[in-house]
């Protein structure tokens, strides 16, 4: 598909205006750079899951289509097979509204020099380098066939912005020192490459993540021994960042043994997207890698397994007086460390997302509540 698509500069600006009346989009720079930058170009044929249908494509031909590819919304563009035949997302177009939240926090500046990790479609780069100019912009994937495509998109728009397709925790240190390094993909440990690869001063925003909906973005400024700032107030979620080019492998975790279980009853709701700040609290005292599911009938059950062989199981609908029972087993009681956490996050407030920060040195990261000296801080294990 061309720029020459009619109509699509109508769509793209409102685009613009609606992520503006959204209170998001307040730089005149990126309004600008939405309303040029033909987003259709980047996205030619994106992925959609129907109930019955499982995932079906939408293509350049399909009417409509330029009204989905100008909504605000994450469109995805590349699926792959797992082992066990699952599909799984390996790549998508972030939700536009959430870009230029991201591209605002990072207060990008005119004469940057910026790296992102997650080049996906190369519709950010394309928004970056239409701000910056070619030569300022630099954007790896781990996908080689993403990286190619992408810099064909661009190369069609003009754009020449330099793109490769290398491993992200690794950073480009070839083209190193950068004012900025936006990452579109999440990570459970923040890789010390990219603090060596930021210049003093410059900022790194990345979405740290453990689990489902376990951790949120931040916004860390390379000081001298380290790389310190705090989570934007709003939660948002990437896909994960993957160690291959092919799709991430099934997480091998703990089958849930509901009737072997140690039994009780809670009156937390069992959805970790209902709890973002404890559930990524309890992070510091969880196995590493937890997973989410479901079971039974409805389903029944809200299911975590942990790759240490824990697992426990929440009833999602309560019983009368509000309790849901649970069941757990395998070495660690996931959902009474769960609730402990929760309950040191009631007893200091509930606080949000904006009163938390993280603190990254070379042996380790610190989570912190108001002050990186304060008296709340918890260690967050290392994962690579
Ligand atoms: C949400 S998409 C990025 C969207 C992109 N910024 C855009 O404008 O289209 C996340 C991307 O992260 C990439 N990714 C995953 N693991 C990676 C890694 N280890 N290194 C670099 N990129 C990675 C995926 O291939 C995927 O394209």
């Amino acid at each position: 598909m061309t720029t020459t698509v009619p109509g699509w500069r109508e769509y793209a600006r409102k685009l613009a205006e609606k992520i503006a009346a959204d209170g998001v989009l307040t730089d005149p720079a990126w309004r600008n750079a939405l309303e040029h930058v033909p987003r259709h170009v980047f996205v030619p044929r994106f992925y959609e899951q129907r109930p019955a249908a499982g995932w079906v494509e939408t293509s350049d031909d399909d009417t409509g289509r330029l009204e989905a590819v100008y909504s605000d919304a994450p469109l995805v563009t590349a699926l792959d097979k797992t082992g066990d035949g699952n599909h799984v997302t390996v790549s998508s177009s972030t939700k536009p509204g959430l870009m230029v939240r991201m591209l605002e926090a990072l207060d990008v500046r005119a004469g940057h020099r910026v790296l992102e990790i997650g080049t996906g479609t190369g519709y950010n780069a394309g928004l970056l380098a239409h701000r910056l100019g070619d030569g300022l912009v630099y954007s790896v994937d781990i996908g080689a066939e993403l990286v190619r495509t992408a810099r064909e998109r661009l190369a069609s728009l003009g754009r020449t912005p330099t793109l490769a397709a290398v491993h992200g925790a690794e950073g480009l240190p070839d083209a190193a020192p950068f004012d900025r390094i936006i990452v579109t993909c999440s990570v459970p440990s923040v890789p010390w490459a990219w603090a060596e690869q930021v210049r003093e001063g410059g900022l790194v925003l990345v979405d740290v993540k453990r689990g489902v909906h376990a951790g949120n973005l931040v916004l860390l400024r390379r000081l001298e021994d380290r790389l310190e700032g705090r989570f934007l107030p709003k939660w948002a979620g990437f896909m994960a960042m993957r160690d291959t080019d092919d799709a991430p492998p099934t997480p091998r975790a703990g089958t849930p043994e509901l009737e072997r279980g140690t039994r009780s009853t809670t009156r937390l709701d069992p959805y970790p997207w209902t709890a973002t700040v404890p559930w990524f609290l309890a992070q510091t005292r969880l196995p590493r890698r937890v997973t989410f599911g479901y079971r039974g009938a409805g389903p029944a059950w809200a299911t975590f397994a942990g790759d240490d062989g824990s697992w426990c199981a929440v009833e999602i609908s309560p019983g009368d007086g509000g309790a849901r029972k649970v069941r757990q087993g395998g070495p660690i009681a996931l959902w009474d460390r769960f609730e402990a956490v929760h309950q040191q996050w009631e007893e200091l407030g509930r606080p949000g997302w904006d009163r938390f920060g993280l603190t990254v040195r070379q042996d380790g990261h610190r989570v912190w509540l108001d002050d990186p000296n304060g008296p709340h801080r918890w260690s967050l294990p290392p994962m690579r």
